[in-house]
C-alpha cells in the first residue's frame, strides 16, 4: 500500500511508464503517463506540485501536460504552483469543467485550460502525445465536465468511481441522472478492457476485506463495486 507521497512506478508493455501516488488528507490518487523517448510527462489531477516536481526531477523529468478529471478544488490543488513553475504546460480538461456559474463556490477552483475536450456525455475521444494514447470519456454527474481517462494498463476513474462505491452527486453541479448514465458507460468501457488492468480511483476511500487498496483490477471492480455490479449491459 502506498504511503502519502510515495510513488509506484511501472512500465506498460508499450514502454509508457505509469506513475501513481497518493497525496493529501482526502487521499487523492494521482496518475501520470511518461514517455521518456519524447520527454512527455502527463499528470492527472496533481494534488501537490512540490511532490511531483521533486520526484520527477530525480529522473531528470519535468511535467509537460496536466489532464484534469474535473475542477473540484482538491483535484486542482496543485495547479497554481505547477503553472507558476512551468508556465508553458499544456492544461487539459473538458469544456464543461470551466463551470463559470459555479466557480465562486468553494467546492471548485479555477483552472485556465490551454486546451479542452468538448465531447458529449458518454462519448470517448482519443488524446495522443508521443507514445501516450489515452481514451477520454465525458462522464458528468459528480461534477460538470467530469472525464475518465484510460490507457496503458490503467483506467483513472476520477471521482466517478471508487473501489467499491461511486462519487457523490449532491454538490453544486451534481446530477444523479447523468451520473447513472456515466456509470453505465463506465461499465461498458471497463467490460471491454483487459481484466488485469488497474482501476485508479480519485480517492483511496474504500476497504476490501481488511485493507484499503490503492487500486483494484478491472476484473475485481466489476465484481465488487456496488454500483457497477447492479448495472446490466444490454
Ligand atoms: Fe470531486
Amino acid at each position: 500500500m502506498l504511503n502519502e507521497g510515495e510513488f509506484h512506478c511501472s512500465v506498460f508493455d508499450d514502454g509508457v511508464e505509469v506513475w501513481i501516488t497518493q497525496l493529501g488528507e482526502l487521499m487523492n490518487m494521482n496518475t501520470a503517463f511518461i514517455d521518456r523517448t519524447n520527454k512527455i510527462v502527463a499528470i492527472i489531477d496533481p494534488f501537490d506540485a512540490d511532490s511531483w516536481i521533486s520526484r520527477l526531477d530525480k529522473d531528470g523529468l519535468v511535467p509537460t501536460h496536466l489532464l484534469y478529471t474535473h475542477t473540484h478544488r482538491d483535484h486542482v490543488a496543485g495547479y497554481p504552483e505547477m503553472i507558476q513553475r512551468f508556465p508553458n504546460l499544456e492544461v487539459w480538461g473538458h469544456e464543461h469543467a470551466k463551470v463559470p456559474d459555479l466557480i465562486d463556490h468553494f467546492v471548485f477552483s479555477k483552472v485556465e485550460f490551454t486546451d479542452t475536450w468538448d465531447c458529449d456525455a458518454g462519448e470517448t475521444v482519443q488524446w495522443e502525445c508521443g507514445l501516450i494514447k489515452l481514451g477520454i470519456t465525458h462522464s458528468p454527474g459528480h461534477a460538470p465536465g467530469h472525464v475518465t481517462i484510460h490507457g496503458h494498463g490503467v483506467y483513472h476513474a476520477g471521482d466517478l468511481l471508487f473501489v467499491r462505491s461511486a462519487g457523490r452527486v449532491d454538490l453544486p453541479g451534481g446530477d444523479p441522472q447523468a451520473q447513472q448514465m456515466s456509470l453505465i458507460r463506465a461499465k461498458e468501457i471497463l467490460s471491454s478492457l483487459p481484466e488485469e488492468w488497474r482501476l485508479i480511483p480519485g480517492h483511496k476511500y474504500d476497504t476490501v476485506g481488511d485493507r484499503i487498496p490503492d487500486w483494484i483490477s478491472i476484473g475485481e471492480v466489476l465484481t465488487y463495486n456496488y454500483f457497477l455490479a447492479n448495472i446490466t449491459i444490454r
